[in-house]
């Protein structure tokens, strides 16, 4: 299909190269200063225009604009489109709500999200294949659609109602976010206590215990003092935290939290084991 990128990104321009590998168009995008630059790097040949003319020209629009820029984007474009055109937003946690205006313009609308993070569209490039992309759509046809263009590109597409985009973003932030806040403070913690080099020496660490739990599922992959029942070591670690690196306190209680959860769901600690690290925790936040 001829495929148009309001909002050549990073998303934006890796979605469209991947596409135009897999024999689609891509007949123009658009931005704001940096796009032309993006374009000329990763899309050759592609022209860039003004939103409304880049998306004038498409079969499929992409709209690759910061989550904030969708609503009033999708507002200025409903009724400039082809005949049967489709546009779809790559956010996350937004729904279909924001294109309603082409919606009741008859444009088909859809949401495209790839559960990834992508600082750079080299990056992009290189992890769209391969990762998930979740679709909602309002009909079977739209669906359908999604399905194809996220397989185009090399990824795994699944469906999520809009219903549920919000809980389903909020997932991939604690995953994502989670981990990268996580280390940078596990990082400053171990600075704090004279390590050198803390990133690197925490990092075989962190990708082992992912590649763990990608292997045996997170049940299995657990270790650690909260899993062992060893309240003491638990109330031995805040103790330190707190007199050398206290803003790590509340942190290291939540995580210990979800920890004694999953160990108790995975029934390798005991109630009782729970209530013994809990009665420590409570002491600390
Ligand atoms: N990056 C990720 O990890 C990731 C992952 C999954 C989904 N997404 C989703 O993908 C979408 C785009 O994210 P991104 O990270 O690709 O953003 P991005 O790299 O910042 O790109 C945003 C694009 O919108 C353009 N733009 C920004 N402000 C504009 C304005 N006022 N008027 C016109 N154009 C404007 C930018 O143009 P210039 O560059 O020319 O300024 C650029 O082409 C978002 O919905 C995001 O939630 C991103």
């Amino acid at each position: 299909v001829d495929v148009a990128v309001v909002g050549a990104g990073r998303a934006g321009t890796a979605l469209a190269v991947l596409l135009r590998r897999a024999g689609h168009a891509v007949v123009a995008v658009s931005g704001r200063g940096d796009t032309e630059r993006r374009a000329q790097e990763f899309l050759p040949g592609v022209p860039v225009l003004g939103t409304p003319e880049a998306a004038a020209e498409a079969d499929l629009v992409l709209l690759g604009v910061p989550d904030a820029l969708i609503e009033p984007t999708a507002d200025a474009l409903a009724g400039g489109l082809r005949e049967g055109a489709a546009v779809a937003h790559l956010s996350g946690a937004n729904g279909l709500g924001p294109l309603r205006a082409l919606e009741a313009a008859g444009t088909r609308i859809l949401a495209l999200h790839p559960l990834q993070t992508f600082p750079s569209v080299a990056a992009a490039l290189e992890r769209v294949p391969g990762s998930s992309i979740a679709v909602t759509a309002r009909d079977e046809e739209g669906f359908a659609l999604g399905e194809r263009i996220a397989g185009d590109v090399g990824a795994r597409p699944f469906r999520l109602a809009d219903a549920d985009r919000a809980l389903y973003h909020a997932g991939g932030v604690l995953a994502s976010n989670g981990a990268v806040a996580l280390l940078a403070l596990a990082e400053e913690v171990l600075s704090g206590a004279g390590v050198p080099d803390p990133l690197d020496r925490l990092l075989p660490l962190v990708r082992a215990s992912v590649e763990n739990a990608g292997e045996s599922g997170p049940d299995e992959a657990l270790t650690g003092p909260v899993v062992r029942g060893d309240a003491e070591t638990v109330e031995r670690n805040l103790r330190a935290l707190s007199e050398r690196a206290p803003s790590a306190v509340p942190v290291y209680v939540a995580v210990a939290r979800a920890a004694a959860d999953l160990a108790v769901r995975a029934g390798r600690l005991t109630e009782a084991g729970r209530d013994q690290i809990e009665a420590v925790l409570a002491a600390w936040g």
